[in-house]
């Protein structure tokens, strides 16, 4: 059984009117870069909960969450309108498996996010450990539109930090702007624009992907490079090239 801490959120920041971040002070286990937590409140009687990635290095306390507000949904409305000083349930230990210690050594590795899923990825990046067996590291963010690329200053900073070692890419969906791509991750990487905007080639010989939200952005894009580049998913039983975690 999970336990379960009282935490307390201690800043909250609004990006668009429904994406925003969470931060919140709680006496949580130790985790490892990539992995979730759960956050929980008590909605009419009853306790609501659901995954979240922390976007924070394990060895920053400011315990930091990036969502989403999906206005049906039946917990992330109740996040979208908390403030700093209220108090929220979160898990004590993280979970998941969408870690460095399961990616094998390659020359570069690929990290593809949507929308929130950026976060593991920033938290891995920022903690910067066991980076060293990669030659170049991608970091990809897709949204839908550029205002939804909440992150962008810290990738930026991040891609400082590395010297070089770690490019990144932003793609938007749903209108064309100067600095991303238009399109959708598959398609991109379908017609050479992804591996071109960026100078790397994704191929099973020299690369490992890592993916992560949208799950038919997932399915779609471990078709193509299975199907095109005879990429196969990682199992610790059987090494392939891909790794992924699905949001929902
Ligand atoms: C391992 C894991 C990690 C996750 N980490 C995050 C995270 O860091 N940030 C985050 O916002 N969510 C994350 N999620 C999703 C999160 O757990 C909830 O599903 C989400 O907050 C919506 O909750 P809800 O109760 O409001 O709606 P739900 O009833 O849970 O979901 C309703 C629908 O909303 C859509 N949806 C759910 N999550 C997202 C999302 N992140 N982006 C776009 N559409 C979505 C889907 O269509 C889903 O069917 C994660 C999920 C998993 C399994
Ligand atoms: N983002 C916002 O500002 C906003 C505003 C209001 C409400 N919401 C709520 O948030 C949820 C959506 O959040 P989101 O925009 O972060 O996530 P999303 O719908 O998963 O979209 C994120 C990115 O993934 C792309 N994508 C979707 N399916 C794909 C596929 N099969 N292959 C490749 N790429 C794919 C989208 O492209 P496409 O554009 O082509 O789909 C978009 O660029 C909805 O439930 C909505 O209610 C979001």
């Amino acid at each position: 059984m999970a336990e379960w801490v009282k935490g307390k959120v201690t800043q909250v920041q609004h990006w668009t009117d429904a994406l925003f971040s969470l931060t919140i002070e709680a006496p949580v286990a130790p985790f490892t870069a990539g992995q979730f937590a759960k956050l929980g409140l008590e909605i009419d009687g009853e306790r609501v909960q659901r995954a979240y990635s922390y976007v924070n290095a394990p060895d920053n306390p400011a315990l930091e969450f990036y969502l989403v507000n999906v206005p049906e949904g039946k917990l992330s409305p109740h996040l979208h309108v908390m403030k700093p000083g209220d108090e929220i349930n979160i898990v004590s230990e993280a979970a998941g498996f969408f870690v460095l210690e399961e990616v094998p050594d390659c020359d570069t590795l690929w990290m593809l996010a949507t929308g929130t899923a950026i976060g593991p990825y920033l938290s891995i990046l920022q903690y910067g450990q066991d980076l060293e067996r990669f030659n170049n590291i991608v970091l990809v963010h897709a949204a839908r539109y550029a205002a939804d690329l909440s992150y962008l200053p810290l990738m930026q900073a991040l891609e400082q930090r590395y010297e070089g070692k770690l490019r990144i890419q932003t793609v938007v969906s749903r209108e064309t702007v100067p600095g991303s791509l238009t399109g959708r991750v598959p398609a991109l990487i379908d017609n050479g624009e992804l591996e071109s905007a960026v100078g790397l080639t994704m191929q099973p010989d020299n690369s490992h992907v890592m993916l992560c939200g949208n799950p038919q952005m997932v399915r779609d894009t471990q078709q193509l490079l299975k199907e095109t580049r005879q990429m196969t998913k990682h199992l610790r039983r059987r090494p392939g090239h891909m790794t992924a975690e699905h949001y929902w």
